[in-house]
C-alpha cells in the first residue's frame, strides 16, 4: 500500500504528480532543484520510492542508502540513461519512465530547432538585439530552404516518428536509420530505411532521436560530420552524448556543416565554451518536453507508476522488473 510510504522526490515534481502521491497518503521528501548529491543521500535513507529526473544519477550508492525498503525508481522522463538499470535489477527495484506524453512536445521542439538552425534565427536576432542591424541585406544570413529537402531521422521511435510526420509536408525525401525496419512509417510517410553512411551523405537535415547508450555514444563524431554535406543541418533533441561536441564545434567553425540546433549537451547543465562560441548554432537549455501539457502528464505518469508499484500492481510504464 502507498499509505505511509516515503517517496524521495530528488528535485521537484509538479503538483500534477505530487498531489497524487500526497492524496494516496505518501510522505514526500523533496530535495529541491538545487539538491546536492550529499543532500540526496541524506534524504534517501529508508525511502520506499524515488522520483528522479534526467539530471539525477540514480546509482548503486543511492539505492543502497535508500536500503531494502526501496521498491521503485520512477523516472520523470522518457529517457532513463541516468538510472543504473543493472543495479536496480540486482536489488529487485522496479524502474519506470514516462513515454508517450512528451512525444508531441519534443518533436515540435525538434521542428523548431530545424527551422531556427536552417534559417540562422539566433544569429540574426542577436545582431538585431545588439543594434547591429543596418538594414535589409540581400546577402545576409542566407540559410537552407527546407521545402524539398532530404531529411535523415536517426531513431524512429515515438518522437522520431512524430518528427517525421511534422516535416513530411516539407520533405522531398525522408530517410531513417533504425535497428529494425518500420513498415508503417514507410507506408504512411514514404520514409526509406538507409544505413547511417548513406543517410549522412544524402540528408540536408539530420535529426537525432535515439536513446543514450554505449552503442550511441558519439554516434556523430568528426568522421560523420565530415561525411555530411557542407550545407547540412544537425538537430539534437535526444541526449548530448550522441554527439561529440568538440567535433561539432570544429565542424561549424570550419564550415564542414551548415548549422546545428541543440537542446541537449554531454555534461548538462554545462555547455562547452566551444559550442557557445560556434557560428550558426542554435542552443536551447533541454526544453524538449517543456510544454504545460507534457510536463503535467509526465508528473502524473511518474506518480502513477510509483503508486502502482507501491500497491503491488503492474505500473503503466515499467522499464525494469
Ligand atoms: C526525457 O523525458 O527524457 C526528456 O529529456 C525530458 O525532457
Amino acid at each position: 500500500m502507498a499509505e505511509h510510504a516515503t517517496v524521495l522526490v530528488c528535485r521537484h515534481l509538479l503538483p500534477a504528480g505530487s498531489d497524487l502521491l500526497r492524496d494516496a497518503g505518501c510522505e514526500l521528501r523533496e530535495g529541491g532543484l538545487d539538491a546536492t548529491r550529499e543532500r540526496l543521500l541524506e534524504l534517501a535513507s529508508g525511502c520506499d520510492a524515488i522520483v528522479a529526473d534526467p539530471s539525477v544519477p540514480v546509482d548503486a550508492a543511492l539505492l543502497d542508502t535508500a536500503g531494502p525498503s526501496l521498491r521503485v525508481v520512477a523516472n520523470f522522463a522518457v529517457g532513463y540513461d541516468n538510472v543504473d538499470l543493472e543495479a536496480c535489477r540486482e536489488r529487485g527495484v522496479a524502474v519506470t519512465n514516462t513515454p508517450g506524453v512528451l512525444t508531441n512536445a519534443t518533436a515540435e521542439l525538434a521542428l523548431a530547432l530545424t527551422v531556427a538552425a536552417a534559417r540562422r534565427t539566433s544569429e540574426a536576432e542577436a545582431e538585431l538585439r545588439a543594434e547591429r542591424w543596418t538594414g535589409w541585406d540581400p546577402a545576409a544570413y542566407l540559410g537552407l530552404e527546407l521545402t524539398g529537402a532530404t531529411f535523415g531521422v536517426i531513431g524512429l521511435g515515438r518522437i522520431g516518428t512524430r518528427y517525421a510526420e511534422l516535416i513530411r509536408p516539407l520533405a522531398g525525401e525522408i530517410l531513417y536509420a533504425a535497428r529494425s525496419p518500420k513498415p508503417e512509417a514507410e507506408r504512411e510517410l514514404g520514409a526509406r530505411k538507409a544505413e547511417l553512411p548513406e543517410l549522412l551523405e544524402r540528408a540536408d537535415v539530420v535529426s537525432l532521436h535515439a536513446p543514450a547508450s554505449a552503442d550511441t555514444h558519439h554516434l556523430i563524431g568528426a568522421d560523420e560530420l565530415d561525411a555530411m554535406p557542407s550545407h547540412a543541418v544537425l538537430v539534437n533533441t535526444a541526449r548530448g552524448p550522441l554527439v561529440d561536441s568538440s567535433a561539432l564545434a570544429a565542424a561549424l567553425a570550419s564550415g564542414a556543416i551548415g548549422a546545428a540546433g541543440l537542446d541537449v549537451y554531454e555534461d548538462e547543465p554545462g555547455v562547452p565554451a566551444e559550442l557557445l562560441g560556434a557560428p550558426r548554432c542554435v542552443l536551447l537549455p533541454h526544453i524538449g518536453s517543456a510544454t504545460r501539457t507534457a510536463r503535467d502528464a509526465m508528473a502524473s505518469l511518474a506518480a502513477r507508476n510509483a503508486l502502482a508499484v507501491l500497491a503491488g500492481e503492474e505500473p503503466p510504464n515499467r522499464v525494469v522488473r
